[in-house]
C-alpha cells in the first residue's frame, strides 16, 4: 500500500492545473485530498483560505502523520496554512472536541474569510455545527448559478449558509430568496451578504421546507389527525426562474420527512411547481448509495407526472478536486430545463 505521504503527493500533482485555475479566479477554498478515492478512505484535507482543515471519518490520524501532512502541504502550496484537525470517527460523524491528537492554535479557530469565484465567505473550522459553513463539492453549481442568474428570480431551497444565493446575487439576479429552517445557518448567510457589500440584498425565509414550498407551489398543506401543526410563515404562491433544491440526506420535522433514498418525489414535486415556465430547476442528491441513472429516471418521471416535463436534463459533476475513479461521485446534480 502507498504511504499517506505518497498518496498526498499524487493528489497534489493531479490537482496542479486545477489549483492554478482556481487561484486565477480568486478561489482559495478547495479539497486537496479526497481520501475515499485517493488512497486513504475516510480522510479529507481541505484548504479554506488561511486554514488547512484535516478531517478523519473512520479512525483518528496519528499525530506524527498529521504534522507531516501539514508540513508537506504548506511546502507544496508555499503558504503557512493554520492547521485544524477534526476527528469525526465517532458516532454520527460528530467532531471529537476533546482533541486528544492535536489541539489547534486559538487563532485558527477564530472566524476567517474564504474566497470562491471572487466572493467572500465566512469560514469557521469549529462551531456548534459540524461542517465549516461552505460545502466545497458544490463549487461548480455555485459557479453555474453566478454565470446564469442575470435578471432572474432565484429560490435557494435548503439554503444552509446561502452560498448559492450569494452567487445568484453576484450574477445579477433581480431577486434572491434563501429558505432554511435553521436560523443559525441563515445568520451565516446574512454574514456572507455583509462580507460582500457590493451585492444587492438577499431575502431570507426561516421556515420548514414542506409548508413553505407547498404554499409557493399553491399546494395544500396536509393536516395531522392527532395534533395541530406548529406555526409556520405564510407565503403567497409564486414561481421562480431558477430554483436550487439541495436537501440533506435525511431530516424529520413535524411537517414531513426528507429522505433522499426512499422519497425524493415529495421534495421534488412542489419544487417543480414553484419553478416558472422555461425556468431551470437544479436538483441535488448527495447520497453515495443512490445511483445516478436510477435517480435521473425517477426525477424525469416525477417531472412528467407533475405536468412539468423536462425539455432538457444535464448532469453537472463536481470539479476535479472531488475525483471519482468509478464515475460515481456521491453528490449528483441534475439541471432541468422546464
Ligand atoms: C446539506 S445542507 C444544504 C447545503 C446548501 N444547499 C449549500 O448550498 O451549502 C442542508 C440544509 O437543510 C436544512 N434543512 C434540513 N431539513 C430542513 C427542513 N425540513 N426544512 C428546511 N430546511 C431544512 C438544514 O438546516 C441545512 O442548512
Amino acid at each position: 500500500m502507498r504511504s499517506l505521504e505518497q498518496a498526498l503527493r499524487a493528489a497534489y500533482h493531479n490537482r496542479e492545473a486545477l489549483l492554478s485555475e482556481l487561484h486565477h479566479q480568486a478561489t482559495d477554498c478547495y479539497r486537496l485530498f479526497h481520501g475515499s478515492q485517493e488512497g486513504s478512505p475516510g480522510l479529507t484535507v481541505d484548504r479554506y483560505g488561511p486554514l488547512l482543515l484535516v478531517q478523519s471519518f473512520h479512525q483518528p490520524l496519528e499525530r506524527d502523520a498529521l504534522l507531516t501532512l501539514h508540513e508537506q502541504i504548506c511546502t507544496d502550496l508555499d503558504l503557512p496554512l493554520a492547521l485544524v484537525y477534526n476527528d469525526r470517527s465517532q458516532g454520527n460523524s460528530r467532531i471529537d472536541r476533546n482533541d486528544p491528537v492535536y489541539r489547534a492554535a486559538p487563532s485558527a479557530l477564530e472566524d476567517v474569510i474564504g474566497h470562491e469565484w471572487g466572493l467572500n465567505y465566512r469560514v469557521r473550522a469549529r462551531h456548534s455545527g459540524q461542517d465549516p459553513l461552505l460545502f466545497l463539492d458544490l463549487r461548480n453549481v455555485r459557479g453555474w448559478v453566478k454565470a446564469n442568474s442575470a435578471g432572474k428570480s432565484v429560490l435557494n431551497l435548503f439554503a444552509y449558509t446561502c452560498g448559492v444565493g450569494l452567487c445568484a446575487a453576484a450574477g445579477g439576479a433581480r431577486e434572491v430568496c434563501n429558505l432554511d429552517f435553521a436560523e443559525s445557518n441563515l445568520a451565516v448567510g446574512r454574514e456572507n451578504g455583509a462580507l460582500n457589500p457590493e451585492l444587492a440584498p438577499m431575502q431570507f425565509i426561516q421556515s420548514d421546507y414542506f409548508p413553505a414550498i407547498r404554499q409557493l407551489a399553491d399546494m395544500p398543506i396536509p393536516q395531522r389527525r392527532n395534533r395541530p401543526l406548529p406555526d409556520y410563515p405564510r407565503l403567497s404562491p409564486k414561481q421562480f426562474d431558477l430554483v436550487l433544491l439541495d436537501p440533506p440526506a435525511w431530516s424529520k420535522s413535524a411537517f414531513g420527512t426528507v429522505d433522499l433514498l426512499r422519497d425524493y418525489q415529495s421534495l421534488l414535486k412542489p419544487a417543480l411547481l414553484a419553478t416558472a415556465e422555461n425556468g431551470v430547476l437544479i436538483c441535488c442528491n448527495n447520497l453515495a448509495k443512490v445511483d445516478l441513472d436510477d435517480w435521473r429516471d425517477q426525477v424525469l418521471r416525477c417531472a412528467t407526472k407533475a405536468g412539468r416535463p423536462a425539455q432538457d436534463c444535464q448532469v453537472l459533476p463536481p470539479a476535479a478536486d472531488f475525483p471519482s475513479t468509478d464515475g460515481k461521485p456521491p453528490l449528483k446534480v441534475l439541471m432541468l430545463q422546464l
